[in-house]
């Protein structure tokens, strides 16, 4: 229950445990126009370019950035946490260069500040933004964000990692040109993975650029020549076959489940988590109502020895929670409730062993209300 990797559903396990075959056998070939369907579904796009990427969701990043972004452009970088820090680390190794919009962390992205920039900057091209902070556990306003962006002509990119398959990630209704995600959050599938999909627009950009892309393994226009399809398919790299297997899996869950059952379930185990963790006198470090449910960052009460909390966790509970990242080290736990982890004996369990751990160090906490504060919520 740490950020990520989740717990990979049994039924994924068994899929990656199938023999492997070659990557361009026929029967591979035809699951791999699945995944892609697939994938389309769980993005909400019709976006001809959705694919998986060999690699993990920082390797899905840097595709975005290095096909849409050429040397000299200026790129619009929010940042709210860790992971906008990296993409601006890839703006400059792109050569180009990145505007920052800075919010506190823990915050979402401001829209004002985000306009500002864009007024004050015409020629960007390109907004960058993270969705879902897995640093903080807030969830930005990305359909608002896309929109502004595109009112001042630039394109975007938009990290739905944490996001995917935990909350509402619609690209075609928000107008997302290109986008990427990972597989071992809320898809619970192994990591290793990084799904993209990326718009008409965003492919005319790619298609237009005066550089070549610099990166050969992700320069989109070869891996098109192995993922796009017909006769000419051709061997670009030899793809991680039994892991895709598992994608497929996970992606066949999802669908089975339906996403919007797949982000209800998600919002219930944070509520149920969230009552069980203020019943203890505990408070959450995001605002109310800008909530990932999937990543729950919290407090921790004064004076507790939090590295001792977590490693009494995993010694005595087995159970994995989250410390804070960068600055938020030494500040927040961060639980997660992601894919097929988010359930309500997760929850329970959870809080049961939390209080009694904080218990067991005379932490200043209400024991003994945790669990049934979660149970409530289930029964309403
Ligand atoms: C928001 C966000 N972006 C990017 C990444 C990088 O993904 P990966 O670790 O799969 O490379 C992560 C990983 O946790 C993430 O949370």
């Amino acid at each position: 229950m740490g950020p990520g990797p989740s717990d990979v559903n049994p039924r994924i396990l068994e899929a990656l445990s199938r023999p492997t075959i070659g990557h361009l056998d026929p029967v591979f070939v035809s699951m791999m126009e699945e995944v892609k369907q697939l994938l389309q579904y769980a993005f909400q796009t019709s976006n001809e370019l959705t694919l998986p990427v060999s690699a993990p969701g920082s390797a899905g990043m840097e595709t975005c950035f290095v096909n849409l972004v050429e040397p000299g452009d200026k790129v619009i970088v929010c940042q709210n946490g860790v992971f906008g820090g990296r993409m601006k680390e890839n703006v400059e190794r792109c050569g180009a260069t990145p505007i920052m919009v800075e919010d506190e962390w823990g915050q979402v992205v401001d829209p004002d500040k985000l306009e500002s920039a864009l007024k004050a900057n015409p020629d960007a091209r390109t907004v960058a933004f993270v969705h879902a902070e897995t640093s903080t556990g807030a969830q930005s306003d990305a359909k608002t964000l896309v929109e502004l962006a595109h009112k001042h002509d630039c394109l975007t990119i938009v990290d739905t990692v944490t996001s995917l398959g935990g909350t509402p990630v619609l690209v075609d209704e928000w107008g997302i040109d290109a986008i990427y995600s990972g597989t071992q959050k809320c898809l619970s599938c192994v990591p290793g993975i990084s799904p993209i999909s990326f718009s008409d627009a965003a492919i005319e950009r790619i298609k237009g650029r005066s550089h070549k892309v610099q990166s050969w393994f992700m320069d989109l226009n070869l891996v098109m020549g192995y993922w796009g399809g017909g006769a000419t398919r051709a061997y670009h790299h030899t793809a991680p076959v039994n892991a895709l297997y598992a994608l497929h899996e996970a992606l066949v869950i999802l669908q089975e489940e339906g996403l919007e059952n797949a982000w209800a379930r998600h919002e219930l185990n944070h509520n149920a988590l969230k009552a069980g963790i203020e019943a203890m006198g505990l408070s959450f470090f995001v605002k109310e109502g800008d909530r990932l449910p999937q990543l729950n960052t919290v407090i921790f009460p004064e004076g507790t020895d939090e590295a001792a909390v977590r490693k009494t966790l995993l010694s005595e509970y087995n159970l994995e929670i989250g410390a804070g990242l960068g600055p938020m080290a030494g500040k927040i736990w961060r639980i997660g409730l992601m894919g097929y982890a988010s359930n309500q004996k997760n929850v329970q369990f959870c809080l049961g062993a939390l209080d009694a751990v904080l218990s067991s160090m005379d932490a200043p906490i209400n024991s003994g209300k945790a669990v049934a504060a979660a149970q409530a919520v289930y029964k309403d």
